[in-house]
């Protein structure tokens, strides 16, 4: 059964079809990759995906039952979680506080509501917090564990963020950029993080810019362009694909 089936699926933004009648399926476990140039739709992907947006026409299938009609905290609920490409994080929390806050996203499905609870999430009970901890040991935060989010490095927030998504246990993992803005070592400890979830049974879909790190982890790629899906296969066959080297990868 595929964790994740996307048929027909359109998204028009006034004349500009930002996703247009695109269909892969996503097989469970090991790390995806969604690539393509700046504008290319991926972004739209992730947030029809997941519910931020309706789409114009087509479904999203988790698990072969279709969300399309489903709002963000219902398909969290089915095991689904993601990163931004922009950082959300609370910089007036604790970095532990911000993983709590994506374990608490799961068991209460919506966000506001647990904004609104926030005394009771971050007095959390030990055994959440212990959960967290070992997160953030898990993506190789763990000096960071008593540590403000404002007093952190950019690096170690983009990985506080997936330590957040994953607070929710997700079966499904979406990150949209995560390599964006690090430096190569903060790049090369994504890589193993990410692949180390892999690894774990997390299906991870990863929108990402950075070819080294894409190629490297990467099971399965599907290319965007225009919103339609370019080429589709492993990283060897991209690699050497003429339609994306023409228009993504470069010549080079
Ligand atoms: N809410 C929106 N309203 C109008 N147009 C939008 C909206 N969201 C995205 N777009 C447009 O849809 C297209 C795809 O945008 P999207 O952000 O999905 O691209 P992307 O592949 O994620 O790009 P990048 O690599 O720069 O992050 C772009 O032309 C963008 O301007
Ligand atoms: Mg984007």
């Amino acid at each position: 059964m595929s964790i994740l089936r996307i048929e027909s699926l359109t998204k028009v933004f006034g004349g500009l079809r930002a996703i247009d009648d695109l269909s892969f399926t996503i097989e469970p476990g090991s790390v995806h990759s969604v690539i393509g140039p700046n504008g290319a739709g991926k972004t739209t992907l992730f947030n029809l995906i997941t519910g931020v947006y309706t789409p114009t026409s087509g479904r999203v299938l988790i698990e072969e039952q279709d969300v399309s009609a489903l709002p963000t905290h219902s398909r969290a609920a089915l095991g689904m979680s993601r990163t931004f490409q922009n950082l959300q994080i609370c910089m007036n929390m604790s970095a532990i506080e911000n993983v709590m806050l994506g374990r608490h996203l799961h068991l209460d499905g919506r966000f506001l509501p647990s904004l609104f609870r926030l005394p009771r999430i971050v007095r959390g009970d030990r055994e959440a917090r212990e959960r967290c901890a070992e997160l953030m040991e898990y993506v190789g935060l763990g000096r960071y564990i008593n540590a403000e989010a404002s007093g952190m490095p950019y690096g170690a927030l983009k990985r506080l963020e997936i330590a957040r998504s994953l607070a929710a246990e997700p079966k499904l993992l979406l990150l949209d950029e995560p390599a964006a803005g690090l430096n190569a070592s903060e790049t090369a400890d994504l890589d193993e993080v990410i692949h180390k979830l892999g690894q774990a049974g997390v299906t991870v879909v990863l929108v990402e810019h950075d070819m080294k790190l894409v190629m490297n982890i990467s099971e399965h790629i599907v290319v965007l362009n225009y919103g339609k899906k370019l080429a589709e296969g492993t990283a060897a066959e991209i690699r050497r694909n003429p339609d994306v080297i023409a228009a993504y990868l470069g010549a080079a």
